[in-house]
């Protein structure tokens, strides 16, 4: 007996042992912890989801879900900017993977490396290589990737186009040609909504005309935006426009949605945000209350973006930040976050079960499409050629002038050190 109780106290004693350091290196994080966002109102079912598997592993940490409307971070990113210059940054931020994250944040010195969080948690070997990439310099891997979402997505509603008699287009061409009979019944062939929904569009567009080779070279420098084809892009999206609701302006994406949803529209290209909306938020189920096909002329093609956060220089509390982000990343975050959210999880252990009919035929498409990068959704380039890149957008609204935009756009790319 007492031989047995002192082994029992040995095990015990060596257990702690065991233990003691890692306790000791990471005192269970309390605070405050404030999580930037555009994720507001109909878009934040899936962020809400997270927030509550974090408060319940770390009860400590009070969370505050600091949001700005307005769809692709609009308004966000405006605020982001003036609080990330004037030195006041929030404990962590949604940020796009690509040029938005290196081309913005990282080259000005404002993020903190996460390398050692990477090969503590063996995310090198979770996250796919592409994506890993877009993620890292030289000097380090700058966020975590919390989904995948598809850019180049074509929206409908099955029963109605049944109705109609008309059949989701495949190419451009096609969308063409019965779209004007689309109109006859009083039916908007396509519907549109604010501002960046416009470079959304123009962005399937040009993969359709240029292909993913191209659209690659393009931000390689390597294809000019003043070639036949980028320019023949221009005059495709000239007149794919002539068939969007002039109302379009005033409209979020949410409510370009909802014409298609409500009959008043044919189609709507959006990235799959819009799954989650309809599935979440409306109810509806994939295949019945909504269907799907890649955007004309884009079968094949997936093209990509990535929401991430990161700790930015300065966190007001980086130990909860790095909590928030080391759960971010695991597997069963993302497999809570992502089926609400309608995108997939990058992770390549995802649990596709979990996942709806379209979120499947996402991730099949993930995994055997040629990827690219999305431009209105920050994989591409950076936020100044963003920025600029509405000007460009404006120079082509107000004329249609296709050849005057190529122009400006070339002009902006050499400015930007893309193009030469
Ligand atoms: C994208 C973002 C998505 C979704 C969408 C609409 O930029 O990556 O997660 O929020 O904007 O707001």
């Amino acid at each position: 007996m007492e031989t047995r109780k002192w082994l029992v106290l040995v095990v015990v004693g060596l257990m702690l042992l065991a233990v003691w350091p890692v306790l000791a290196a990471s005192p269970a994080p309390s605070g405050k912890l404030e999580i930037f966002s555009w994720w507001a109102g109909d878009e934040g079912p899936a962020l809400q989801a997270l927030i509550e598997r974090y408060g319940k592993l770390y009860p400590d940490v009070k969370v505050v879900n600091a949001t700005v409307t307005g769809g692709s971070g609009v308004n966000a990113k405006a605020v982001l900017k003036t609080r990330m210059l004037g030195g006041d940054p929030p404990g962590t931020f949604q940020v796009h993977a690509g040029q938005e994250l290196i081309g913005t944040w990282v080259v000005s010195k404002r993020m903190e490396d996460l390398t050692s969080l990477y090969n503590q948690e063996g995310w090198k070997k979770a996250f796919p290589t592409g994506l890993l990439k877009l993620l890292s310099t030289q000097q380090g891997i700058w966020s975590v990737p919390v989904n995948i979402h598809r850019s180049n997505v074509m929206w409908y509603v099955p029963e109605n186009l049944q109705k109609w008699g008309v059949k989701p287009p495949a190419t451009w061409d096609e969308f063409l040609a019965v779209a004007p009979a689309l109109e006859a019944k009083g039916v908007v062939p396509l519907a549109l909504g604010e501002n960046w929904t416009v470079t959304h569009l123009w962005e399937s567009v040009a993969l359709s005309r240029l292909g993913p080779d191209k659209w690659q070279k393009l931000w390689e420098g390597k294809l000019a935006w003043t070639s036949p084809e980028v320019v023949d892009a221009w005059k495709l999206f000239g007149k794919v426009l002539a068939y969007t609701n002039k109302d379009h302006s005033s409209l979020s994406w949410q409510q370009a949605t909802d014409m298609v949803v409500k009959g008043q529209a044919a189609f709507n290209i959006m990235g799959d945000w819009a799954a989650g909306y309809m599935a979440t938020t409306l109810k509806l189920q994939p295949g019945k209350g909504f269907g799907w096909a890649p955007s004309p002329g884009t079968g094949g093609a997936f093209m990509m973006l990535s929401d991430s956060f990161g700790l930015p220089v300065k966190s007001p509390n980086r130990e909860a930040t790095l909590a928030w982000l080391r759960m971010l990343g695991s597997r069963e975050a993302q497999d809570i976050f992502n089926p609400l959210k309608g995108s997939i999880s990058p992770r390549v252990d995802s649990d596709l079960s979990r996942y709806n009919a379209y979120l499947q035929s996402a991730a099949k498409d993930w995994r055997s499409n040629a990827i690219v990068g999305s431009l209105a959704h920050g994989v591409v380039a950076n936020e100044r050629f963003m920025n600029d890149f509405a000007t460009v957008m404006e120079i082509f609204l107000s004329g249609h002038n296709a050849e005057a935009t190529a122009n400006a756009a070339q002009a902006l790319a050499i400015q930007a050190g893309i193009a030469h």
